[in-house]
C-alpha cells in the first residue's frame, strides 16, 4: 500500500505515512497497514533500526481520521479505535531500535505513535500536542500512560488537560523529544543516530531496550530480575566476544547479531 511507504537501507528500514494532503492522518487502512509493517520488520533479520517519518514537510501525523472517523457509525466505534492504538502498541513493542523523524507537527494519535518510538527528533517550527479533550475524547491510544512517564505526570496533565500545543523548543526543554532541529538537520542527526547505533550489536541493543521496557515502572527487585535475564541473553552470545575481541586488539567490533 503506497499510503505507508517501506525502504531498506543497509540495515536500517525507512518507513513513511504516506497521506501529506491530510497531513499524513492515521486512516483505517494506514493503521492496519502500520500493525502489519511493525511485525514484519521485527521479524526481518537484516532490518536493525527502524526510522518512522511522516510525507511532506507540514506533519509528522495529524493523529486520527478525523473525516473518516466522523462517518463511523456507534457499532464500529470499538474496532475502529482498536485498530489505530493496535497499531501504536506494535510500534512499541518493537524490539529492535525505534527512531521518529518528525518531519513537522504531530497531533493527538500522531504524537501518541511518536512516543511509541525510542527516540524523537522533531523539526524546529513544528508543534505537539494531545488535543484530544478539545474534541471531545481523550487521548486513548497510550497518551496519557506515555506521556506523564516521557515529562512527569505534572507536565503530562497540563498538556494533556489544556489539549496545549507546544513548541518544538518547548518538547525538547521538557524532554518530550530529544532535540528539536533546523529543518536541513534532521535528517543528517538521524543519520548520526543510526550511525551510532550501527556500531553496538544488535543483541544488545534488544536486550537493554527490553530491560528498559519491561522493568520500567515496576518494583525495584523485580525489575533488576528483569535486567539480569535480558543480560544473560548478551552475556553467551558471539557478539560479545567479539566486543572483547576487537577491544583487545584495538580494532571497530564486526558485529553479526549472534
Ligand atoms: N484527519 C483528517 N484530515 C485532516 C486531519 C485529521 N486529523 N488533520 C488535517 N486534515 C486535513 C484537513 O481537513 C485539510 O483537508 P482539506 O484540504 O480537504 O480541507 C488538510 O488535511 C490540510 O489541513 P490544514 O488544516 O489546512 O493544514 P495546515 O497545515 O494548515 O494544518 C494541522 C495542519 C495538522 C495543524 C491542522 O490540520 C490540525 O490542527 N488538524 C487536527 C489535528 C488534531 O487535532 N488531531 C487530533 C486527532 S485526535
Amino acid at each position: 500500500m503506497t499510503e505507508v511507504l517501506v525502504e531498506e537501507q543497509a540495515g536500517v528500514a525507512w518507513v513513511t505515512i504516506n497521506r501529506p494532503d491530510v497531513r499524513n492522518a492515521l486512516s483505517r487502512a494506514v493503521n492496519t497497514r502500520m500493525t502489519d509493517v511493525a511485525l514484519e520488520l521485527d521479524q526481518k533479520d537484516s532490518v536493525r533500526a527502524i526510522v518512522l517519518t511522516g510525507a511532506g514537510d507540514k506533519a509528522f501525523c495529524a493523529g486520527a481520521d478525523l473525516k473518516e472517523r466522523k462517518g463511523v457509525p456507534a457499532s464500529e466505534t470499538g474496532p475502529y479505535i482498536n485498530a489505530i492504538a493496535t497499531a501504536i502498541e506494535t510500534w512499541g513493542e518493537i524490539r529492535k531500535p525505534t527512531i521518529c523523524m518528525m518531519n513537522g507537527s504531530a497531533y493527538g494519535g500522531g504524537l501518541e505513535l511518536a512516543m511509541a518510538c525510542d527516540l524523537r527528533i522533531l523539526v524546529d517550527g513544528a508543534e505537539v500536542g494531545l488535543t484530544e479533550v478539545r474534541l471531545g475524547i481523550m487521548p486513548g491510544a497510550g497518551g496519557t500512560q506515555r506521556l506523564p512517564r516521557l515529562v512527569g505526570e505534572a507536565r503530562a496533565k497540563e498538556l494533556i488537560l489544556l489539549g496545549r500545543r507546544i513548541t518544538a523548543g518547548r518538547a525538547a526543554e521538557i524532554g518530550l523529544v530529544h532535540q528539536a532541529v533546523a529543518r536541513d538537520q534532521l535528517r543528517a542527526t538521524v543519520e548520526g543516530m543510526l550511525a551510532e547505533l550501527a556500531g553496538c550489536a544488535p543483541l544488545s541493543l534488544m536486550s537493554a531496550k527490553s530491560a528498559i521496557q519491561r522493568g520500567y515502572g515496576k518494583e525495584l527487585s523485580e525489575a533488576l530480575s528483569i535486567e539480569r535475564e535480558c543480560y544473560e541473553v548478551t552475556l553467551y552470545s558471539e557478539d560479545r566476544d567479539e566486543g572483547l575481541a576487537a577491544f583487545a586488539e584495538g580494532r571497530p567490533p564486526r558485529y553479526k547479531g549472534n
